[in-house]
Parts: structure tokens; C-alpha cells; sequence
């Protein structure tokens, strides 16, 4: 992991830093750019505009780490009314007609706002009742992967509940040394996957701290879950690895149907619009509500360009 990512993961955790950057007006643009809104509605028009593009989207509710029952209670309620208006859309009505290929629109959760730290069983239900309303909207619901903390209790959550609900699935990180086993498991699943390289910030005994051997592991990642999973979600910005990518799904026959890039509302949508261009299928992960800062945190981090940016105009005033 780079010095620049340590350093604003770990300084953007100190309380004095997250009241600053929450409080300054200075701040709003960039948090707009990453974040589509505060309310479900606003995340409703922002993600109309990527549809009529030929984008797809998966909404995220902004919040993790619930600190009671009560929190995880609310945020399930904000999922099944998500999935509830994402029914209205237009273009989902017309999907949902004739529900062929993947969905339009789409929703990723987190098991820790679903109560995790509150008890497994209790999340459990949580994420049980969501399944269940999305079911009955044809709709797929994806956990998002958090900390290594997390990994091995979301792999089992999701061996568990994956035979009652096959409308769900996780994400892998490739930055952890545990994924290529995770990988296979995935693939003997045949459960949606998203891989991705991982924002969190882990120690050198879990995560390779060489961005090298995080794109290495990425790409060899990628090219199993192309060649032997189910619809597998290539969710990266990385311009280079796209293209390796592209030549390699051109090379192997694999049909275009068969898997979605994914990238993050705002950060490269020239590419979004290329890849579209191209007859890819490609989903915006738009992210909304007022819990946006350890997400605004993990994107400054990934491109400390953004960070230093914010950086200059604090010391500026
Ligand atoms: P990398 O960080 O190497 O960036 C490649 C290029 O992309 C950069 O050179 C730059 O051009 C552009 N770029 C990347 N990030 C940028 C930014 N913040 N601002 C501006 N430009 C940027 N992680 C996780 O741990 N659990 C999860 O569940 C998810 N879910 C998820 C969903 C989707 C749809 C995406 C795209 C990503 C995630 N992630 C995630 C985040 C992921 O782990 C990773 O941190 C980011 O995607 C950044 O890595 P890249 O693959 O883009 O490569």
C-alpha cells in the first residue's frame, strides 16, 4: 500500500479531521462528485441520467458498523423501500415485463449496516428480509466485502443463505492473500462475484502492501472468475487492466453478455461512456445518503491527488 493511501486512510480516521472535512463547505464538490445525494430521490434522478445512457446501477445506502439494533432495524427499512422505487423506474417496469439478462438496476448492501456488530443471527434475518422483497421485484441485492474482519463471516452468510436466495452474491478483494480460495469458492457457487482490489486499509500479514501484486492478483483473479464463473462484475477504473481484460475475453470467445464492468459514480466516465460505446455491459455503483464520509475517505485515498487537493485549500482557509 502506498505511503500517500496509509496516510490519508489513517489521518481522515482522526476525529478531529472527519469533524473539519464534514463541517467545510470547501469540501461539498468533491463529496458531490462521489456521492449522488442525500436522499433516495436525488439517487433516483442521478442514476435515470446514467440509465438513459446505457449504464447500469447498483445503488448504495451510504453507512456501515450499526451502532445498535435500532440503526440496523432502519437501515433494512431504507433497503425494502430502495428496492420498492427502484420498481417504479420506467426502466425497470420494462425489464421486470420481461426480465432477460441482468437487471438495470440493482442495490449492494453492507452486512454491517445490516447489524453484524450487533449479532450474526440478527443480520442474518436482516438480510433474509431483503432477500425476500427483492425476490418478488426480480431484483438482485450484492454485500458489498468490508475489513478483513468481515471476510470470513460474509463467505459464510453467503454459503448459507445463497441456496434459499440465488438473487444474491459478494465481492472479493484482491489484495488479500486468502482470495484465490475464495475465488474458487465463488466459482463452485457459480454465485455473482465482484472482484475488486480492496479500499480498506490491512495490515502486511493479511493484504500485499505492493500495489504490483495487488493488480498481478487482480488481473489472474479476473481472468478466472471471465473463464469459469457466473456473470462475474470486473468492478476497477484501471484503464490498463480493462484493456488486458478486453483482449483477453476477445481471445477466449467469451461473450460480451457474460459479465458487466463495474466503476464508482464520478470517477472516470469517460470510460464508462467508452466501454459502453464498445457493447460492454457496464454498472455505476452510485452511492447516496448523509453517512458519506468513510466512503468519500476510501476514494481520497485511492488517488491522494484528490486528497492534496483538499489538503491546499484547508491550509489556504
Ligand atoms: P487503482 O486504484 O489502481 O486506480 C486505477 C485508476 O483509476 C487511477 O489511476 C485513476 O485514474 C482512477 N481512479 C481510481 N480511483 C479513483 C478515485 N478515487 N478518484 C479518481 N480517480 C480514480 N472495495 C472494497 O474493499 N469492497 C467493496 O465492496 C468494493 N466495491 C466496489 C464497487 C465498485 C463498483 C468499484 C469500482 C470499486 C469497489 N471497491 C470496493 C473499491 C476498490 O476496492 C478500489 O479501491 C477502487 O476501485 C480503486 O481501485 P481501481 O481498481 O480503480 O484501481
Amino acid at each position: 500500500m502506498s505511503l500517500a493511501r496509509t496516510f490519508v486512510l489513517k489521518t481522515s480516521s482522526l476525529p478531529l479531521v472527519e469533524r473539519m472535512v464534514r463541517r467545510s463547505f470547501l469540501f461539498r464538490p468533491l463529496v458531490r462528485r462521489f456521492i449522488a445525494g442525500d436522499t433516495l430521490e436525488e439517487a433516483i434522478k442521478a442514476s435515470e441520467a446514467l440509465l438513459a445512457k446505457g449504464l447500469r446501477i447498483s445503488l448504495d445506502y451510504l453507512g456501515e458498523n450499526t451502532r445498535s439494533e435500532q440503526e440496523a432495524l432502519d437501515a433494512k427499512a431504507t433497503y425494502i423501500q430502495m428496492l420498492e422505487r427502484i420498481a417504479q423506474v420506467p426502466v425497470v417496469r420494462d425489464y421486470n415485463a420481461n426480465p432477460v439478462g441482468p437487471e438495470p438496476l440493482n442495490i449492494s448492501i453492507k452486512l454491517t449496516q445490516c447489524g453484524l456488530d450487533q449479532g450474526e443471527a440478527f443480520a442474518e434475518k436482516n438480510y433474509r428480509d431483503v432477500l425476500e422483497v427483492a425476490k418478488g421485484f426480480h431484483n438482485f441485492v450484492r454485500i458489498d466485502m468490508e475489513s478483513s474482519d468481515y471476510t470470513d463471516r460474509t463467505m459464510a452468510m453467503i454459503g448459507r443463505v445463497r441456496p434459499d436466495y440465488p438473487n444474491t452474491g459478494t465481492v472479493l478483494q484482491s489484495y488479500l492473500y486468502r482470495t484465490p480460495k475464495d475465488v474458487e469458492q465463488v466459482i463452485e457457487w457459480q454465485a455473482r462475484t465482484r472482484i475488486v482490489k480492496g479500499a480498506y486499509l490491512e495490515p502486511p500479514s493479511v493484504a500485499y502492501p505492493e500495489k504490483e501484486k495487488v493488480d498481478e492478483a487482480y488481473v489472474q483473479q479476473a481472468k478466472e472468475l471471465l473463464l469459469r464463473g457466473y456473470y462475474p462484475a470486473i468492478a476497477t477504473q484501471d484503464e490498463k487492466i480493462i484493456r488486458e481484460l478486453n483482449a483477453f475475453v476477445a481471445e477466449n470467445k467469451i461473450d460480451k453478455s457474460r459479465f458487466e464492468y463495474q466503476m464508482l459514480y464520478g470517477i472516470r466516465r469517460d470510460l464508462q461512456d467508452s466501454l459502453v460505446a464498445e457493447g460492454y455491459n457496464v454498472r455505476i455503483y452510485v452511492p447516496f445518503g448523509d453517512s458519506w464520509y468513510p466512503y468519500f475517505t476510501r476514494r481520497l485515498a485511492e488517488r491522494p491527488a484528490n486528497a492534496f487537493f483538499i489538503l491546499k485549500a484547508m491550509f489556504k482557509g
